[in-house]
């Protein structure tokens, strides 16, 4: 890829684990954590692209308590851990290559931002918790212009900021979803299939496949 100026991480699934908050509650949730995990995971995107269409923006922070309070009615999940998994997600992990990645693209003349639907404050804490705060010269948040990804205007942000063009962007996201939302948009997109999951069918093929995000490093 040539004339690349910025690359721009998704945040949740891609960089940090978001299945690491119900996971770290496995003894006490039992075998089913981590269907309750993706059943989480699923009805905070779901509220995050039903928010946007009824144009009832709450911030990330809501939808994932709002989502976490029907995953554990659903799921009968006693009530006294809903602090507990709140207070893990803030600070949930990042896949083992994350650190290594940011260090040796710091070294490389590219602007290095993530763009998450998280508040601020939420992608700050995520960011010091792990010690990631010197590695990025950006963090972009939905917030700025108060409705979730896939809407265009959220991919417009780190556009707008740098100056640059959509095609001199890699976006790099584990969500096939946003993939496609930011491959439309005009961004080249790179699929993190971590999971050796199954791609969308929502009109773009990605750029690359890559199963970690070492595998960028042979990109750029
Ligand atoms: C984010 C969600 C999509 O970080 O993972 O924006």
């Amino acid at each position: 890829m040539k004339n690349i100026k910025a690359i721009i991480f998704d945040a949740y699934g891609t960089l940090f684990d978001v299945n690491s908050a119900a996971e770290s509650c496995k003894d006490k949730i039992g075998d089913r954590w981590e269907n309750f995990a993706n059943y989480w995971r699923t009805t905070q995107l779901e509220y995050t692209w039903l928010r946007s269409l009824m144009k009832r923006h709450k911030d990330f922070w809501q939808v994932t308590e709002d989502s976490l309070d029907k995953s554990m009615k659903a799921y009968e999940i006693e009530t006294s851990l809903r602090n507990e998994l709140l207070d893990l997600y803030k600070i949930l992990s990042p896949y083992k290559e994350v650190p290594e990645v940011l260090r040796l693209l710091k070294k490389k003349d590219l602007k290095v931002a993530i763009l998450s639907n998280g508040t601020p404050t939420l992608l700050n804490q995520l960011v010091n918790s792990n010690n990631l705060e010197n590695l990025f010269d950006n963090i972009f948040s939905v917030e700025e212009v108060g409705i979730y990804k896939p809407d265009f205007k959220v991919y417009d942000i780190p556009v707008k900021k740098y100056q640059i063009d959509k095609n001199e962007v890699v976006f790099l996201s584990a969500n096939t979803w946003d993939v496609s939302g930011g491959g439309n948009y005009g961004y080249n997109s790179i699929w993190v299939n971590r999971n050796q999951n199954i791609f969308d069918n929502l009109d773009y093929n990605p750029r690359y496949k890559i199963e970690n995000l070492l595998d960028l490093l042979q990109l750029i």
